[in-house]
């Protein structure tokens, strides 16, 4: 099989034991032997079992939770003890899928010993197997301090959303020379600080193609294109469930959020006519 996949479970699906977890060294053999990562982003049980169960191979317990769960506007009000429950939820669903937590803004940026701490208390307290945390340069020396304590570590460059105020709001990252010099600067960093991925977000295709060779670590794309080692979408813009703007690189595979307000509104609509319960619901 030439999927990632095979490196898990040969048959995930229909497996009785418990399939093999993916571990960061696949993540590495994937970006040698050219087979591409898939990830989505999750933040309960549910959704991370379905995701395991269809073959995914990481799940990002992403900030975005901020967005998609607690309704604040931007990502940067998560804080840790609201994400730990979550992460902690995805963990348990999936099986077979490397689970990876966000360290959310404010947990990491001071130094490598605050860095530390809030990663341990994403593995002890979640049971995560890996973390993630935004930028390039500048967060090199807490990633190198992550990774020294045996905690994996997948970095985050480009558009990076916890600056987004510094970055002047939704702005494509690593155009024109400069830019694409910068992206690199920012990805190797990470990279010799020992991260086993990076996640590239609003990139140009040509810039993201340039790190992606520049790199032994696989590139996880988030809007970068098709020349990366991986691709990442946020679950609740992929499967139609977000209201309001999708990015443009989203493709959607599903309209969940109608599917569920056609099915609440034909419940209240039953419910009112009397439709709903028949007497199959119904106990003797
Ligand atoms: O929080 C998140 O979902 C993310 C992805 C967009 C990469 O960081």
């Amino acid at each position: 099989m030439s999927e990632i996949r095979a490196y898990g479970s040969s048959s995930a699906s229909s497996s009785k034991s418990a399939p093999k977890r993916i571990r960061v060294r696949h993540f590495n053999r994937a970006k040698r032997e050219g087979l591409k990562i898939t990830g989505l982003t999750s933040y309960d049980y549910l959704s991370a079992s379905v995701f395991d169960r269809a073959g995914i191979d990481f799940m990002l317990v992403g900030d975005s939770a901020g967005n998609t769960v607690f309704g604040y506007e931007t990502t940067l009000p998560v804080t840790v003890d609201e994400l730990i429950p979550l992460a902690s939820a995805v963990a348990r669903g999936a099986q077979r899928a490397l689970v990876v937590a966000d360290l959310p803004f404010g947990s990491y940026e001071s130094g490598p010993l605050e860095a530390l701490h809030t990663a341990t208390r994403f593995m002890k307290e979640a049971g995560v197997h890996a973390v993630k945390l935004e930028g390039g340069v500048r967060v090199a020396e807490q990633t190198r301090r992550i990774v020294e304590s045996g905690i994996p570590v997948m970095g985050h460059v480009g558009f990076t959303p916890q600056s987004e105020h510094g970055l002047g709001g939704h702005v494509i990252q690593g155009r024109g020379d400069d830019g694409i010099q910068q992206l690199l600067a920012d990805a190797k960093a990470i990279e010799d600080a020992g991260a086993f991925a990076i996640v590239l977000e609003m990139v140009p295709s040509d810039a993201a193609k340039a790190v992606t060779e520049a790199l032994n670590i696989p590139t996880l794309s988030v809007g970068a294109g098709p020349h990366c080692d991986g691709q990442l979408l946020v679950w609740t813009d992929w499967a139609g469930f977000t209201t309001g703007r999708i990015p443009r690189f989203v493709k959607q595979y599903a309209q969940i959020g109608q599917a569920l307000e056609d099915a609440a509104r034909a419940f209240q609509e039953d419910v009112q006519s009397g439709a709903y319960p028949s007497s199959e619901h119904e106990y003797e």
